[in-house]
């Protein structure tokens, strides 16, 4: 923190940065409330995308032309920015992926494969998103002899610290690998107490950062975060690019993920040796218009400012939690003393996918379904899913009370059908 005091995000101006949000839906102002799948995008981001193939588009890394030198220029402006974002040590430290999953993959079967030992295990909770639980699962099964366990949830829907320090006193964690922030009940989880208690087990910690990264500012040196992830296109980036974070002592240890050009030292038909990272693990053209628009999408949140994203966001949060548990026969997941704005909740009165058909009548858009969560819905007994409103920068307190208002009626709207 700098002590400075910070002006209130002005969301009504920020909204007209954000062209997709004019839109109507079924003739109806768009009130999207999704974010928490995908973002939607800024001007900002479209237009150095676009100018990026209009004017300075080439393969990177290759051609000794002007052009060519340019794109290289841009994507590595990109990393440095990346860098600055997370206060990483160096660019070095970030890699470049196509999204989190892959970022989680990467991790899974380069360290995974190539620094943990037998006996050892990943210890990871039931409150992950698929993408930071199949990988683990692949290399339980890998036949390496690394097993894998879960830390529990409590039922406020909070990481469960009493049995974290349990499963790490068992001696044999490789690995910490939970979410920052949970995309279904918006609970931000201690990361530095994580971390501190990783390392004193003796084990590495992996966050996955997909959410957090969009609602917080993230310091992975403060974490002390051996690997941190995230996803472009939920921080008002584009689709196609994704983010790992590894500290520079374990990314040059850690052997290649994929093979081919660019990640190469030398290669001769027998043999290949490795670029250095994070070169050795970005095999292939990467992604360097996304790239070019991850860097703005990064550039417009730092200009808002971290703080008041937070701070936006955290009202929205308490509007919420004042205004939907309020509305009958909704049941919002998880009562977690620190969240972020992720509610998943049950409606008594129609499946999700019916409730989210109709909100989309009046322009509502939120999720229906276990949003790649199928084992915390299961911890919960709502294995037929919830439905999800999840907030971003631009989304409004009217926004917040329109849902709920849209709630109320869905349910005697579909009282009046059963009757
Ligand atoms: C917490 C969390 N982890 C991982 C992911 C996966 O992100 P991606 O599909 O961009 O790889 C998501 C996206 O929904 C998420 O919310």
């Amino acid at each position: 923190m700098d002590g400075l005091v910070r002006p209130a995000l002005d969301v009504h101006r920020i909204r007209e940065d954000f062209p997709i949000l004019a839109t109507k839906v079924h003739g109806k102002p768009l009130v999207f409330l999704d974010s928490g799948a995908s973002a939607q995008k800024p001007r900002q981001v479209i237009q150095a995308m676009t100018r990026c193939m209009e004017e300075a588009y080439a393969n990177v890394h290759r051609g000794a032309y002007h052009l060519s030198e340019t794109a290289t220029a841009a994507y590595e402006a990109a990393r440095e920015a990346v860098a600055r974002f997370l206060n990483a040590a160096r660019p070095a430290e970030i890699v470049f992926t196509r999204n989190t999953t892959e970022a989680i993959n990467l991790v899974a079967h380069s360290f995974g494969r190539g620094l943990l030992k037998p006996g050892q295990v990943v210890l990871t909770s039931e409150m992950e998103h698929h993408a930071n639980l199949v990988p683990w699962q692949m290399l339980r099964d890998a036949g390496l002899g690394i097993g894998l366990r879960f830390v529990r949830v409590t039922d406020a829907g909070e990481l469960d610290m009493d049995h974290l320090a349990q499963e790490l006193a068992k001696g044999d964690v490789g690995l910490v690998a939970v979410t920052h922030m949970s995309n279904v009940l918006g609970t931000v989880t201690p990361a530095a107490r994580i971390a501190r208690m990783a390392h004193e087990a003796g084990a590495r910690v992996l966050f996955d950062g997909s959410q957090a990264a969009v609602h917080r500012r993230v310091d992975v040196q403060a974490l002390d975060a051996d690997f941190y992830v995230f996803t472009g296109h939920k921080l008002y980036g584009p689709t196609g690019i994704g983010v790992l974070y590894a500290k520079q002592e374990l990314l040059l240890r850690m052997p290649p993920f994929l093979g081919g050009g660019d990640m190469i030292e030398s290669v001769t038909l027998e043999r290949s040796t490795w670029a250095a990272p994070p070169a050795r693990f970005e095999a292939g053209t990467p992604p360097i218009v996304e790239a070019v628009g991850l860097h703005a999408a990064v550039d417009y949140v730092t200009a808002i400012g971290m703080d008041a994203i937070e701070a936006h966001e955290r009202a929205l949060v308490d509007h919420a939690m004042r205004v939907l548990p309020a509305i009958e026969g909704v049941e919002i997941l998880g009562r977690a003393q620190d969240r972020g704005g992720v509610f998943a909740f049950s409606f008594d009165a129609a499946h999700p996918h019916d409730l989210s058909t109709l909100l989309d009548r009046v322009g509502i858009c939120v999720r229906a379904g276990r949003h790649c969560a199928e084992p915390l819905h299961a911890r919960f007994g709502v294995e037929n899913g919830t439905s999800r409103a999840s907030f971003g920068l631009y989304t409004t307190r009217e926004e917040v009370d329109f849902l709920a208002e849209a709630l109320t009626s869905a349910r005697r709207f579909f009282a009046g059908k059963a009757g």
